[in-house]
């Protein structure tokens, strides 16, 4: 007898599979902690550890279905994990969102010092360039424009643009639209971005292109909902990060604009229209499917 319906079971082994793929690649990328100066890289690494990963799950989901050989996805997803662990560690500084708790551990420029935490940001944003530039498993082109799309992304029209308007809109109250504008720069560019490199990993055709955009934008803007949401509803031990900042910070929230019924409404429609989207894409979607699906679950 199994109680474990299939799916989950099929879906699970994946997860465990992308996970280790992921932990090989990072291991690679990433100077060994005792490298000079052992500091940085020991906080370098501590930054890396914890974390869902879903970004990376993304990354090997979408390059699933489009058949793509996971060997193809190491970098993109390496690349963008790098990429959202700076963010992390620069989000949480005191110039920021001054947040002492992060994967249910200190965050790092508690655990080290401010100038490292800072160091450490800018360290895993130019390994991330190098993971992509140096993989021998993409040719130059696949190369260029993943660089191209993840720097696009990275960037003061993406995450970076994202965080400077949620900084300058503590204490302002946004409109819908412009909250929206807000979440799908500070965090669901990089989450459309995962779906970019797997499309480019796949040399996919545009109207495959469109329909996995499709699928990454809906994602993106569900999942900063969600983390709105479960900073307001959940607590501090299970998120691993503080709960109830968002409040305490004054920022405009989808529950502060929406309340939370609507909110989390908001994001059940959001999940429903990505799951349309990857059934309109030509191939496997079950693994897209089952990550919406992991994603929409989620409790911290
Ligand atoms: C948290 O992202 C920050 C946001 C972009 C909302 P995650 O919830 O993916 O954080 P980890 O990587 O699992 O810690
Ligand atoms: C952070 O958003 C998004 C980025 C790091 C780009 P939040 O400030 O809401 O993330 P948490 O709640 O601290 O994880
Ligand atoms: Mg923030
Ligand atoms: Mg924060
Ligand atoms: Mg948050």
């Amino acid at each position: 007898m199994s109680l474990i319906s299939p799916q989950v079971s099929a879906f699970d082994t994946r997860v465990t599979a992308y996970l280790q793929r992921l932990e090989r690649t990072m291991d690679a990328v990433l100077p060994a902690a005792s490298t000079d100066p052992a500091r940085l890289h020991e906080a370098i690494r501590y930054a890396c550890e914890g974390g869902k990963h879903l970004r990376a799950l993304m990354v090997y989901a979408a390059g699933e279905t489009l058949a793509v050989a996971p060997e193809k996805l190491d970098a993109a997803a390496c690349a963008v994990e790098l990429i959202h662990a700076y963010s992390l560690v620069h989000d949480d500084l005191p110039g920021m969102d001054n947040d002492d708790l992060r994967r249910g551990r200190p965050t790092v420029h508690k655990a080290y010092d401010e100038a490292t935490a800072i160091l450490v940001g800018d360290a895993l944003q130019t390994s991330a360039f190098e993971a992509l530039a140096t993989t021998n498993a993409l040719d130059a082109e696949q190369k260029v424009r993943m660089i191209t799309a993840l720097a696009h992304a990275s960037g003061s029209l993406g995450m970076v643009g994202g965080q400077a308007v949620d900084m300058a809109s503590e204490n302002l109250t946004l409109t819908l639209a412009q909250l929206e504008s807000l979440h799908a720069r500070k965090t669901g560019a990089l989450i459309l971005v995962t779906c970019q490199l797997a499309a480019i990993a796949a040399n996919a055709s545009e109207t495959v292109r469109n329909a996995l955009d499709r699928y990454g934008r809906c994602i993106g803007l569900a999942f900063q909902i969600q983390d709105d949401v479960l900073d307001q509803i959940a607590d501090t031990a299970t998120l691993g990060k503080t709960a109830g900042k968002d409040l305490a910070q004054h920022k405009s929230t989808f529950p502060s604009l929406l309340g939370l019924e609507q909110a989390q409404q908001r994001a059940n429609d959001l999940f429903d229209e990505a799951r349309d989207a990857a059934r309109s894409i030509s191939g496997n979607a079950d693994p897209l499917l089952w990550l919406a699906d992991h994603i929409q679950q989620r409790k911290h």
